[in-house]
């Protein structure tokens, strides 16, 4: 008898038993998601992650903070992994202490970002899944192309398909949600039913960039999503390893298609080593306004190094600090406990959903 097979929520279910669905993931923002939002995230029932990016150096700090917060809370979790994720930006992150602490701490999920090379993409999950097969492989990309790119050649267990209203990196080229999600699952359910997949499982996939509440939430699953992402609202709340300075200029930032863009000039200034495909949202500042009225470099870098020392007063449209957030910027308003903010989004979603069903 043919067996049957299981719809990607119950794959989920089964991959982490702890969680409740419709599915809200903490996105692993760099040095800003650690093992405080990570952990409350998990607890509310959603999937959270430490962001690593490129720096492991106080990774296994981070997973040790981790196992201390989940100790009394009893997560379920499949075969002993840790019921949260991690994950990193391929290209800076070191391969050989990013698998040493996996094998050691063995987080339920890694999630994969903007590797050098898919050789190099091959490597990270080959090497994860050998130090832990447990540990499911999570990879985001950005268009169609990256999306089956990483389908074919290392078969991740789940893909986060990146829209370009998303704050922080992303691919420089790149398209909304509305239509990358259903353009990503066509092209997954052809190679898979078509092709067979090459012998592979099919990989649930997961929306990021520009959900910030239940309606956009909801839409990115009519799209064909089996959950969500958020970053940018997780930026406003208390577990986040942010300055004041950058969450008040989150919560203050409206209309964020006019007052955030996606642009390198701020990761010029901060010298850091991004390859020419990708480039980052941020709300415009100062430092941008001054690059694009032709400023040179130098000068615009002296200027954001000395801004670096007015603390909390370094933020703001008149100031330099970068403040990497999505275009969905505008819906966050208030600060408010990252576990509260995932139950209340997974709460409403099935109303959104009914509301769209009415006008039928
Ligand atoms: C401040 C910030 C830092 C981020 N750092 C990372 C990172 O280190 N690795 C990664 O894969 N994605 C990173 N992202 C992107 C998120 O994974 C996700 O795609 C994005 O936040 C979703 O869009 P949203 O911000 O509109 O919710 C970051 C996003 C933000 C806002």
């Amino acid at each position: 008898m043919k067996e049957k097979k299981m719809s990607d929520v119950q794959r989920l279910k089964q991959d982490y038993p702890w969680i409740q669905t419709p599915l809200v993931v903490g996105a692993p923002m760099r040095l800003i998601a650690l093992a405080d939002l990570a952990v409350e995230v998990s607890k509310a029932g959603g999937i959270g992650f430490i962001g690593a990016g490129t720096d492991t150096s106080s990774l296994s700090t981070y997973f040790q903070h981790a196992q201390r917060l989940l100790g009394a809370s009893a997560l379920a979790t499949k075969n002993g992994t840790m019921p949260i994720g991690v994950g990193f930006i391929n290209w800076g992150a070191d391969i050989d202490v990013a698998v040493s602490l996996i094998q050691k701490y063995r987080p339920a999920a890694v999630w994969f970002f903007a590797p050098s090379s898919t050789a190099s993409l091959m490597q990270w999950t080959e090497k994860s899944r050998e130090a832990c097969p447990e540990t499911k492989v999570w990879v985001q990309v950005g268009s169609v192309q990256e999306a089956m790119g990483a389908v074919r050649e290392t078969k991740p267990d789940v893909l986060v398909v990146q829209g370009t209203d998303a704050g922080g990196h992303g691919l420089a080229q790149g398209a909304g949600l509305i239509s990358l999600v259903p353009e990503v699952c066509d092209a997954v359910e052809t190679y898979f039913s078509r092709d067979g997949g090459a012998g592979g499982e099919r990989p649930v996939i997961i929306a990021a960039g520009g959900i910030a509440e239940q309606r956009s939430a909801a839409a990115a699953m009519t799209l064909g999503a089996s959950g969500v992402v958020l970053g940018t609202r997780l930026l406003a709340s208390y577990e986040a390893n942010i300055s004041k300075g950058y969450r008040d200029e989150v919560l203050r930032a409206s209309d964020g298609g006019q007052t955030t863009v996606r642009t390198k000039v701020y990761d010029t200034l901060r010298n850091t080593n991004w390859a020419a495909t990708h480039n980052a949202r941020g709300v415009i500042n100062k430092t941008y306004f001054d690059a694009m009225d032709g400023m040179g470099e130098e000068e615009n870098r002296r200027l954001y190094t000395e801004e670096t020392n007015k603390g909390d007063a370094g933020w703001g449209v008149e100031n330099r600090m970068t403040t990497y957030a999505g275009s969905a910027v505008g819906l966050v308003k208030e600060v408010k406990g990252a576990g509260e903010i995932v139950r209340e989004m997974r709460g409403q979603i099935g109303g959104v959903l009914d509301r769209a069903k009415a006008i039928l």
